[in-house]
């Protein structure tokens, strides 16, 4: 499967190397997910095959922890694109950069749903403790691409 890479660009970058502020760019989406680690770990165990249904085979083999906040990105994601039918788990994967970041790749059911909002750009983020999994998401658009911009 190949995952569709979203390269940071912009003129103006955070002192570690992160995307800042990018001009021309609109965000037109945010989702917020938390997980408690137990319950999900349960959910694994107990539901043959879930662990294959919600993650790539890439995100498959990372401890409970790192599942679990990748389950609440997979869930952010779809609230930032107000969490239409018929998106597949395993057409979003979230990845580790080198330098321990999270991004986001979009594939298939996923990307087309982002393309459908003019979605461009992601951003992600991961945290877990004290027994929950939690994860942000921003979807950004080109500011001249936007449907809101369009429907003007
Ligand atoms: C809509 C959905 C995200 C709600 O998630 P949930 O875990 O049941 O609920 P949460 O407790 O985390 O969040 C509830 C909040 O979601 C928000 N929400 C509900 N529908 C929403 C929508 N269509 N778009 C964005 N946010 C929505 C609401 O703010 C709600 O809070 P409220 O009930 O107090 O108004 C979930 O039912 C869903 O459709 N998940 C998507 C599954 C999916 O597509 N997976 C593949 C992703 S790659």
């Amino acid at each position: 499967m190949s995952f569709h890479a979203v390269p940071p660009v912009g003129r103006f970058r955070a002192a570690a190397g992160t995307p800042a502020w990018h001009p021309g760019r609109v965000i037109v989406g945010v989702g917020i997910d938390v997980v408690d680690l137990v319950r999900f770990e349960q959910s694994l165990e107990r539901t043959p095959g879930l662990r294959a249904r919600l993650f790539t085979e890439a995100e498959r083999a990372l401890p409970v922890r790192s599942l679990a906040a990748r389950f609440a990105a997979k869930e952010a994601l779809a609230k930032a694109l107000g969490a239409p039918r018929g998106l597949l788990w395993t057409d979003a994967e979230i990845r580790r950069e080198p330098d321990g970041r999270p991004s986001l790749r979009v594939d298939g059911t996923v990307a087309a749903a982002a393309r459908d909002r003019g979605v461009t750009h992601w951003h992600v983020s991961l945290s877990h403790d004290g027994g929950v999994a939690t994860a942000v998401v921003v979807a950004e658009a080109r500011a001249d691409e936007s449907p809101e911009r369009s429907e003007r």
